[in-house]
């Protein structure tokens, strides 16, 4: 078989090498002339683990390829996926569909006139838009065999290829028998590994999509309002997180306290399904609440700091571990850093970072902060050390050394890497999110 992936964004070009993986003659489409000969000379342009030898394997194996020329690409495709951007539209939150409706009308002039095309959306699309991109391909081109289904993507930065090789579901919308045989044909290798496949209508398959990263958005934001409670009453938030997720009904997942979320996906998704559910005058009221909640957290962190440092940061050092939304990844879209590391400059603060992979990202969005080579040289001469984001190498530092290195031990712990017990003993001031200090009284008894 043989598809075109119109975009190499994230989602396209994960989604890309991974159908050549399966086996699948595949084509990257992408307008940027210097991001398709990079990707041609085999440099990936984001980052993802594993993604670079999959790029590497299938390129040389002759079933992924990358192109400029849509019209190349699409000619003698089965299926054109559209994984272009849907930024939020400033102002209103809505999705910007600009990019999927120009694909949708340059595919459907370079469809083949005697061979049938499945054109899939695997962008996240508000419902309504698969409909939409069916108009226009019809508009453009009233002759052409085509059918559009919806295909959304639930991979996760820094493990995507996992998530599409073995996924917990595929989700495939469309109204034709024809293209679910085509999207059958396409995802043959998951079902012998047994993967559920849902097979539902296209505005389904669209609502899909949002459901499932707003119930995980407010997943999160549930605990960690938990979390600020359990501070004030002196309980543990992971004990309660433990207790509750193995109620099956519940689950263990999207249960750890931190910052609050951000990334590519929630933010933006959130806020889109709130718009169209207000569209529709079927309002959702917990998913504002949602929203609202999350941007407030992400602006109180630095409040956290503060108290941690005496009540005022104002001329002093800040070392800050970690920039990006989470580990693993060099995206700093939404990142909590966005917030709090402006928020503690603005107090007064130096702030001093490291972060094994965005510092590059982040240099462009947080002017003034000083971009260290490493853990220890972020938290030199520092009066707090704050960890925002978790890579796996700031859950090994040596403590004795970070002491050392450090002005003042105070540490504030976002992510709850260490135990209040290991740094209490350490000899910490040692602050974390929803967890008792040893040491300290619970907020309410101190009041
Ligand atoms: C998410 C969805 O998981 C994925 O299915 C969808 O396709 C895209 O959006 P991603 O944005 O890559 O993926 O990251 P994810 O691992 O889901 O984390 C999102 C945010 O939530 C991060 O900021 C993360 O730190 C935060 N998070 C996640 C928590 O604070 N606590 C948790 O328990 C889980």
């Amino acid at each position: 078989m043989r598809i075109a992936m119109i975009g190499t964004g994230y989602v396209g070009l994960v989604s890309g090498a991974c159908f050549s993986e399966f086996g699948v003659d595949t084509v990257c489409v992408d307008k940027d002339q210097s991001k398709i000969e990079r990707l041609k000379r085999g440099e990936i342009p984001i980052y993802e683990p594993g993604l670079d030898d999959l790029v590497a394997k299938n390129a040389k194996a002759g079933r992924l390829s990358f192109t400029t020329d849509l019209a190349e690409g699409v000619r003698g495709a089965d299926a054109v996926f559209i994984a272009v951007g849907t930024p939020s539209r400033r102002g209103d939150g809505h999705a910007d569909l600009s990019y999927v409706y120009a694909a949708a009308e340059e595919i459907a002039r370079a469809l083949d006139p005697d061979s049938y095309t499945v054109i899939v959306t695997k962008s996240t699309v508000p419902v309504g838009t698969g409909r939409e991109v069916a108009r226009i391909v019809r508009r453009t081109r009233p002759e052409a065999d085509f059918d559009v289904c919806s295909n959304p993507e639930f991979l996760r930065e820094g493990s995507a290829i996992g998530d599409f090789l073995r996924p917990d579901r595929v989700v495939i919308g469309t109204d034709s028998d024809r293209a679910r045989a085509v999207m059958r044909g396409l995802y043959r290798p998951l079902y012998l590994i047994e993967t559920p496949i849902v097979m539902t209508s296209l505005e389904t398959a669209e609502l899909i999509k949002y459901a499932a990263n707003t119930f995980l958005a407010t997943k999160i934001t549930f605990i960690n309002e938990i979390a600020d409670l359990c501070e004030r009453v002196g309980a543990d938030v992971h004990d309660v997180a433990k207790g509750i997720g193995l109620d099956g009904r519940i689950g263990k997942k999207f249960l750890h306290p931190g910052p609050g979320y951000g990334g590519s996906c929630f933010p933006k998704d959130t806020l889109a399904l709130v718009r169209t559910a207000a569209d529709a005058g079927s309002p959702l009221r917990i998913v504002e609440t949602v929203v609202d909640v999350n941007d407030r957290r992400k602006k109180a962190m630095a409040d956290r700091v503060v108290a941690a440092c005496g009540g005022s940061v104002e001329g002093r050092r800040i070392g800050v571990l970690g920039v990006t939304f989470k580990p693993n990844t060099d995206d700093m879209r939404d990142a909590p850093s966005l917030d709090i590391i402006p928020a503690l400059q603005a107090a007064g603060a130096a702030v001093h970072a490291f972060d094994p992979a965005g510092m590059h990202e982040a240099a462009r969005m947080l002017p003034d902060v000083t971009w260290c080579p490493d853990a220890y040289a972020a938290l030199d001469g520092a009066d707090c050390a704050v960890i925002i984001t978790e890579w796996n190498e700031f859950r090994a530092l040596d403590l004795r050394r970070v002491r050392e290195v450090m002005k003042a031990p105070v540490m504030v712990d976002l992510r709850n890497v260490y135990t209040a017990e290991d740094m209490e003993m350490a000899g910490f001031d040692y602050h974390s999110i929803g967890r008792p200090s040893l040491l300290k009284k619970p907020a309410r008894e101190q009041a």
